[in-house]
């Protein structure tokens, strides 16, 4: 197929959308360039064409009509910036039977419909491309996919939701709670009207999805993560971390472990060493462990229009040459059909702050629960005294069923007040 033109079809002008549109306009010569062709956006669905918008569009482009943009001749290439997965999901489907290639920044429609949408794409030999989809304006996607494709990834350790960093971030230095830092998140522009999808931590576990499954070549489904967002998180958890030497971050972590994926999102305690703790309010970053190339990092924006334009116009170029030279992007690899790890059967160091009646032998009771379960301790020592008192423990690396059954049982002895804190540790040594 030889093309002079990409003309581009819309799903979607909002905040994405509109960026995109700027971005084309803007650099255009630079971008035409770089494509070997030019690229005009031909046709835009939204939901309201009457709506005033910040892109450089003219009216007679806009229709309320996905289907009628999917379906247009002139239209070579969809772009995906709804969101959600219907009708998105319908969408992407026909413009695959209409033998046209896919780009879209859609995270949860990845996370729960990839395998339909890759088989779609080769079926109909089209690109599918998706770099917006994960840590919005950084490479990410392409990097894994393609420029490490002779690597064997071990670890994915990432911070991929700017809301919650925010949050995480004044908590810290600020002393906020939850709630106080989410109002200020939302006065800035970094948390939406309704941030459940960002505290509950089921954003970060979509894209936790996306990256297990390009690193270790299986599919991963955003039900496959374990999930725990930031909700839970007290002031008293920030600043026992910080005491201690360390950082609260909610973490999205994929591993590999004996032909085994484990992938999940919770909170968790970081050195204050670790790269990723001195990753600050809405940014993003994801830490790479490969086997050769060793350490990687990849620190950006993970959201907001003009980042994420920049990672859309990103594939569109690249969708664009596969159209006018010949060629098409690395299809799915998700080829093997790795075993999930349940949270159970994965292993980390944990702290436990326990609130404990202060007199001789607490410490030995509690001690006989870790030993009796097999979970070893590598550090304590008891804070206060009288009704005051709290013992604190650092693990080692234990099975989290075997630790969560001994933090059961300790709830239980009536010498153990009340567990104060409890909170993963990672990226130690
Ligand atoms: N915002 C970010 O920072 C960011 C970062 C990374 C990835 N993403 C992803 O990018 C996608 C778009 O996000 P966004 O923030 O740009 O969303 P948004 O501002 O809410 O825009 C959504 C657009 O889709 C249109 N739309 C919704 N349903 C439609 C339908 N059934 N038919 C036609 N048009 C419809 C809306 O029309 P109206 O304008 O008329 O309402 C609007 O223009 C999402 O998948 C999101 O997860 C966003």
């Amino acid at each position: 197929m030889t093309v002079r033109e990409l003309r581009i079809g819309m799903l979607g002008c909002g905040t994405v959308g509109s960026a995109v549109a700027r971005m084309l306009d803007e650099h255009k010569d630079d971008i035409e360039r770089r494509a070997g062709v030019r690229l005009r956006i031909t046709r835009v669905a939204v939901r309201d064409a009457s709506a005033s918008r910040t892109a450089p569009l003219s009216p007679d482009v806009l229709t309320t009509d996905p289907w009628s943009v999917v379906n247009a001749p002139d239209v070579d290439v969809v772009l995906e910036l709804i969101g959600g997965t219907d009708p998105a999901k319908d969408l992407l489907l026909a413009a695959f039977a209409a033998g046209k290639p896919v780009v879209t920044a859609n995270k949860e429609l990845l996370a729960t419909s990839g395998k339909e949408l890759f088989d779609a794409a080769d079926a109909a030999d089209r690109d599918i491309r998706f770099e917006a989809a994960v840590a919005g304006g950084i490479p990410l996607i392409a990097p894994l996919k393609e420029s490490l494709s002779g690597e064997r990834i071990a670890r994915l350790l990432g911070i991929v939701n700017g809301t919650t960093n925010y949050v995480l971030t004044r908590m810290s230095e600020q002393g906020s709670t939850v709630d106080e830092a989410l109002d200020d998140a939302r006065t800035l522009g970094y948390a939406e009207a309704d941030p459940t999808a960002d505290i509950d931590g089921s954003d970060a576990a979509a894209k936790c999805a996306i990256l297990a499954s390009i690193a270790f070549n299986t599919r991963v489904v955003g039900s496959d993560v374990y999930r725990e967002g930031i909700g839970g998180i007290t002031p008293q958890d920030i600043s026992d971390a910080s005491r201690l030497g360390y950082v609260v971050k909610l973490l999205a972590i994929a591993e590999l472990e004996d032909g085994e994926v484990s992938a999940r999102v919770h909170p968790a305690m970081i050195p204050a060493s670790h790269p990723l703790a001195s990753v600050r309010d809405a940014f993003n970053a994801v830490f790479v462990e490969g086997g050769k190339v060793g350490q990687l990092m990849f620190y950006g924006r993970g959201a907001g229009g003009d980042p994420t334009a920049a990672s859309v116009v990103g594939d569109l170029v690249a969708v664009a040459r596969n159209l006018a030279f010949g060629g098409r992007a690395i299809g799915c690899t998700c080829v093997l059909d790795r075993p999930i790890r349940s949270m159970d059967h994965t292993t980390g160091q944990y702290y436990l702050n326990l609130h404990v009646e202060d007199r001789p032998g607490v410490l030995a009771e509690i001690a006989e629960t870790f030993g009796r379960i097999g979970v070893s301790i590598e550090r304590v020592w008891q804070e206060g005294f009288g009704e005051e008192a709290t013992l604190v423990f650092i693990t080692h690396r234990a099975r989290e069923g075997a630790f969560q059954e001994a933090v059961s049982e300790l709830r239980e002895l009536p010498s153990v007040r009340s567990v104060a804190s409890l909170l993963r540790v990672e990226g130690e040594g």
